[in-house]
C-alpha cells in the first residue's frame, strides 16, 4: 500500500478497454509532438546565426501536402473520438446479466446491500468474471464512486439513483474511495473492494447472521407499510395494481407516458402527487421521511420481482414470479 504506482492496477474489463484508449492517445500525442519540435531543433541548429545554409527560399506548393497534414490527423482523431464513443457507450450500458448491488452514501460511509439481503460498510465483496451492477443513491450531499482498479466513477447523488457496473478480471483488493468533496471527512470516506474466486464469494455470502434477500425485505415492507392494502385486487381503494407492472411505460393523468423504472417508483413514494397513474385519484400519503433510502431500494427490488420481466417486448408476456433462492 506505501509504494509508488504510477498507475492503478487494471482489474476490471474497462480498465483494458480505458487503459488502451488513454496509451494510444499518449502515444500519439508524443508523435504529434516529436512532429513538431524534432523538426525546430533541427531549423534552430540549421538556421542559427552566422551557419552557412542556404537562405535563398524558393517558393514550394503542394496540394497534397497541405491537404495531407489536414485530413490525416483529423481522421486520426476523429477515430480515437469514435472509439472513446464506443467504450463509454459500452460502460454506460449495464449488462442484463449483472449482479445487483444496491449502494447508498452518506457522510462518511457506503453502505451496501448484495441482492442475497446481505450487507456491508466500506467494503464490497464480489466474485471475479462476473458483471457486477451498483444502483447508487445518498442520503445527504453528492458522493462519488470511485474504484481506480476499475477504471470507474460515478456520481451519487441524493434523491436520484445513478449506476455503474464493471467486470473484475483479477482476484485482490482495491481501493475505493469517494471522489467528490463532501464535507469534514471526505478524505476517510475510504473502502476496499474485495474480488473473490466465485466459490469463496458465495461461502462469503453465507457467513454472518442469516439475511433475506433483498427482494423478500421488499415485500414484507409492501405488506408492513400498508401498500398492499391499497394495491391489491380486494382493496377498497382504487390503486393500481403493481404486478407486471414495473418495466413497462404507464399513462398519466397528463397524457403522457412515462417508463416505469426506478426513478418513477421512488418518486412515486417519496412525491405520489407528481404524476398521476391516468384513471387514479391523488388520493395515497407521501412515504418522505417515512422509509429509508435502503428501504425504498428494497421495495423497488420486490416491484421489480413482479414487475414485467420482458421490457423490450412490453405487455407481451404475463408477469412471472422468479424463484426466490
Ligand atoms: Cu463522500 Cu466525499
Amino acid at each position: 500500500m506505501n509504494q509508488f504506482h504510477l498507475f492503478p492496477p487494471d482489474a476490471s474489463t474497462a480498465a483494458q478497454q480505458i487503459d488502451r484508449i488513454f496509451f494510444s492517445l499518449t502515444a500519439l500525442t508524443f508523435l504529434v509532438c516529436a512532429i513538431v519540435f524534432l523538426p525546430i531543433i533541427f531549423f534552430s541548429v540549421k538556421y542559427r546565426r552566422n551557419s552557412k545554409a542556404d537562405r535563398s527560399n524558393p517558393r514550394f506548393e503542394s496540394l497534397l501536402v497541405e491537404s495531407g497534414w489536414v485530413v490525416v490527423p483529423l481522421l486520426i482523431f476523429i477515430g480515437l473520438f469514435g472509439w472513446g464513443t464506443i467504450v463509454y457507450f459500452h460502460l454506460e450500458r449495464p449488462p442484463r446479466d449483472a449482479l445487483q448491488v444496491q449502494v447508498v452514501a452518506k457522510q462518511w460511509m457506503w453502505k451496501l446491500q448484495h441482492a442475497e439481503g446481505k450487507q456491508e460498510i466500506n467494503e464490497l465483496h464480489v466474485p471475479v468474471g462476473r458483471n457486477i451492477a451498483l444502483t447508487m443513491t445518498s442520503q445527504d450531499v453528492i458522493h462519488s464512486f470511485f474504484v481506480p482498479a476499475f477504471r470507474v466513477k460515478q456520481d451519487v447523488v441524493p434523491g436520484k439513483y445513478t449506476g455503474e457496473w464493471f467486470k473484475p478480471t483479477r482476484t485482490g483488493e482495491y481501493h475505493l474511495f469517494c471522489s467528490q468533496y463532501c464535507g469534514t471527512d471526505h478524505s476517510r470516506m475510504i473502502g476496499r473492494v474485495v474480488v473473490m474466486e466465485p466459490a469463496e464469494y458465495e461461502r462469503w455470502l453465507k457467513t454472518g447472521e442469516s439475511t433475506q434477500s433483498i427482494t423478500l425485505a421488499g415485500e414484507r415492507l409492501f405488506r408492513e407499510r400498508g401498500c398492499s392494502g391499497c394495491h391489491s385486487v380486494n382493496s377498497k381503494f382504487h390503486a393500481p395494481l403493481l404486478e407486471g407492472f414495473y418495466g413497462k411505460s404507464a399513462p398519466l393523468e397528463t397524457g403522457e407516458l412515462v417508463a416505469v423504472n426506478e426513478r418513477y417508483v421512488r418518486d412515486s413514494i417519496l412525491l405520489p402527487g407528481k404524476e398521476i397513474a391516468k384513471g387514479y385519484q391523488n388520493i395515497m400519503p407521501s412515504y418522505a421521511g417515512q422509509l429509508s433510502e435502503e428501504e425504498i431500494m428494497q421495495l423497488i427490488a420486490y416491484l421489480k420481482s413482479i414487475g414485467n420481466q420482458n421490457p423490450e417486448e412490453a405487455g407481451a408476456t404475463p408477469p412471472s414470479r422468479p424463484a426466490e433462492k
